[in-house]
């Protein structure tokens, strides 16, 4: 996602974009070669600092994390970590050096088990440390506010998909992974019956409101739902994306995830501040990431080396 909103800010004119990566998810060639690349991590302080004293930035957008919400709960203290304290490192910075407006990519996990449509006005009930974590930075954002003065724009964004997503990771971006296995013909994994529903949301139907959210006044301190209305179930979206392949291949099912049913959102709120949209539809979003896909070729899936706690581990991701 950050790839993209760095495009959409150079589009826009915005000449000084830098951006640290310290590429543990995130690839470089993915990164705009009119921006400035730092690779390091938003653990390092004294790097950020020493970049924001260089830069002096106006605006942090702020979409570093390791997303992998079901391997969450197995690797609490890296997701605490990398999540969370590096999100604080970022809010103290942006205090420290008077940056305008911190823009944060939360996410829909932090409603957990909730009423559907989900809704900004509902109290979130975060189910995984992914969501946990999320939360907190959420919360960090509202304190930071009102004692430091620090705008915000938090984005609840959901299942996010398309050109130049990670699809080597084997724990997260399902999409990435039905492609990647696809084009190595091998079988696809889904947990549970796949009646479970998400809506997929492409990458263009994201970005730009991301990268254009600071110069709305009304977004100021406020918490949208990012994403399209319409969901569809696992087993369908498996259908779809063999399609859009151009390839068959069989389908496994193996014991479902801890993880939410249903998930869809409501977006009134951010139609109302940004204007209504009208989204790429799901076939036409997987049919631009499958013609790129096929272009950038199959990746070998990578393993998380530091598993904290193997109990109830799901079988597919243990070594
Ligand atoms: N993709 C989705 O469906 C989705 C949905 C909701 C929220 N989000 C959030 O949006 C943001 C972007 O997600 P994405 O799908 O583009 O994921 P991504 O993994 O493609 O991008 C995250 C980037 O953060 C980098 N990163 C991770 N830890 C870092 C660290 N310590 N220091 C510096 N860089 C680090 C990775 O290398 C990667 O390039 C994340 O915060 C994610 O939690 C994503």
């Amino acid at each position: 996602m950050g790839a993209h909103v760095v495009n959409e800010l150079l589009q826009e004119g915005d000449q000084n974009v830098v951006v640290l990566d310290d590429l543990s998810g995130g690839f470089r060639d993915n990164v705009n070669p009119k921006a400035t690349f730092v690779e390091g991590s938003i653990l390092d302080v004294e790097l950020i600092n020493k970049l924001c004293e260089e830069h002096n930035f106006t605006y942090i957008y702020h979409l570093a994390a390791y997303a992998a919400e079901g391997l969450s709960h197995f690797i609490k203290r890296f997701n605490y970590q990398n999540n969370l304290i590096g999100s604080v490192n970022l809010i103290n910075a942006a205090v420290n050096y008077n940056v305008k407006r911190f823009v944060f990519t939360s996410s829909i996990a932090v409603y957990g088990e909730n009423q559907l449509p989900m809704h900004e006005e509902l109290t979130p009930m975060p189910e995984d440390p992914y969501g946990i974590a999320k939360y907190a930075v959420e919360q960090e954002l509202i304190v930071t506010k009102r004692l430091f003065d620090l705008d915000y724009t938090i984005f609840r964004p959901h299942n996010v998909y398309g050109e130049l997503q990670n699809i080597s990771d084997r724990y997260r971006n399902v999409i990435g992974i039905f492609m990647n296995k696809i084009m190595q013909g091998e079988s696809l994994v889904i947990f549970g019956d796949g009646e479970q529903t998400r809506a997929f949301t492409h990458i263009a139907d994201v970005a730009p409101h991301i990268a254009q959210s600071v110069n709305i006044p009304e977004a100021s301190c406020e918490i949208f739902n990012l994403g399209t209305d319409k969901h569809v179930s696992v087993n369908k979206l498996a259908d779809l994306v063999m399609s859009a392949m151009e390839k068959e291949v069989s389908v496994q099912h193996f014991r479902a995830r801890d993880e939410v049913k249903h998930a869809y959102c409501s977006h009134d709120k951010f139609q109302r501040v940004f204007g209504t949209t009208s989204p790429i539809e799901l076939s036409e979003g997987l049919h631009r990431m499958a013609t790129w896909a096929k272009d950038v070729g199959p990746r070998p899936a990578t393993e998380f080396d530091e598993i904290e706690i193997c109990k109830n581990l799901p079988e597919a991701w243990k070594k």
